[in-house]
């Protein structure tokens, strides 16, 4: 297959490009395409033969459920059972925006989209893009993030492009994407809200709008001895291929810690890499040294994140130190992230 690509920026859609890129879907075709969170690989949510397509091209199982995305708040009644009233007030409060609300499906999405289970994801992304692709292909898009299976999640098109190239119809190049985690997924289908991936809208964000609300243990550790209850989440994610390891604790432990590590992995001949903030980035030696953002600033470390992580495999890094980074806000999803990218190998000092 070869991928047509297409560019344009978000405030100003190409409409003839979008009207094609809908054809492509609407005829059981896969675009790739810019929301705000990260880049989606879309397919209509109601056609099973794209949920097969969908998995097929991203080396997914097919047993990892798909979020539907939709362009309106009236397109959520018709494919779920019942809207809770929670649903509504998160609805009110973050949408179009990064947040997932799982819902009772009915017989109009395909257990092809859901995995098998009974229950459905459903966003309404806030990238002009994705709103307009989502409108042109007749409502309901399924995307699970553009990346081949095990890589980050692509935020510019030209990692859509090296992992998904020769396999989808179509990428739409919309820019470089503004958070650069997957949105947070919250299941409202228990007696209890509870988060199962954490993301930009935070869980203090979430208990303003409905009180108390739970976060699936494994999203943070790994041995809960539980299964995660979003099913993608128990698969090794967003690992590059060097050896990632996080160290924690007060900063100038974790500076000397680093060094340590770095020192005789080089003398070992490894490539080396650490992974840090613009306050430390000049107390390390290393081959390469990542600064992610300043450490007053969780939005730009989410952003820079999975660029990053990529970088370590171009530059084919063999071992890769991060700093971590505290656990609530908006940094329990860059912990999320990083701690399932390392396997979850963190060194205490
Ligand atoms: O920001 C995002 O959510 C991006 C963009 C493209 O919208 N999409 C995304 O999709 O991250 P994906 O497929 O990479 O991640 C979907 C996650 C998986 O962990 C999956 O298991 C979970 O959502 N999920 C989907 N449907 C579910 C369901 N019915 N119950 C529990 N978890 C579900
Ligand atoms: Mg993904």
């Amino acid at each position: 297959m070869i991928t047509e690509y297409i560019s344009m920026p978000e405030d100003a859609p190409d409409m003839e490009g979008i009207r094609r890129a809908g054809e492509i879907i609407k005829n059981g075709g896969l675009v790739a395409f810019p929301t705000e969170t990260v880049y989606g690989l879309g397919g209509d949510a109601r056609n099973p033969e794209s949920s097969r397509k969908i998995y097929a091209a991203k080396g997914r199982p097919s047993d990892n459920p798909l979020i539907v995305h939709v362009c309106r708040l009236e397109d959520v009644a018709p494919i779920v059972r019942e809207i809770p009233e929670e649903a509504q007030l998160l609805a009110q409060a973050f949408w179009p925006g990064p947040l997932t609300m799982i819902f009772h499906k009915n017989d109009v999405i395909p257990y092809e989209t859901t995995g098998g289970l009974d229950t459905v994801a459903v966003r309404f992304p806030s990238n002009r893009i994705a709103q307009e692709l989502i409108r042109a292909s007749g409502g309901y898009i399924a995307a699970p993030s553009a990346n081949r299976s095990g890589r980050p999640s692509p935020t510019i098109a030209r990692y859509c492009r090296e992992d998904l190239d020769g396999r989808v119809e179509m990428i739409i190049d919309g820019g470089e994407v503004g958070i650069g985690l997957e949105s947070t997924i919250i299941d409202l289908t228990d007696k209890r809200p509870i988060i199962l991936r954490p993301g930009y809208v935070t869980r203090e964000m979430l208990e303003q709008v409905l009180g108390a609300v739970d976060v699936d243990r494994t999203t943070i550790s790994a041995d809960s001895g539980q299964a995660p209850k979003a099913p993608g989440m128990k698969y090794r994610h967003y690992a590059p291929k060097g050896d990632l390891t996080l160290v924690e604790g007060t900063k100038d432990a974790v500076v000397s810690c680093i060094n340590d590590l770095v020192r005789s992995a080089s003398q070992a001949g490894k490539r080396t890499g650490v992974i840090c903030t613009d306050e430390t980035k000049d107390l390390y030696r290393a081959d390469r040294i990542f600064s992610a953002g300043s450490r007053q600033d969780n939005e730009a470390i989410a952003r820079h994140l999975f660029r990053i992580l990529r970088e370590c495999d171009d530059l084919e890094l063999d071992v890769i130190y991060s700093e971590s980074f505290g656990g609530s806000g908006l940094s329990m999803a860059i912990m999320n992230r990083l701690m399932k990218a390392a396997g979850h190998k963190c060194i205490k000092v």
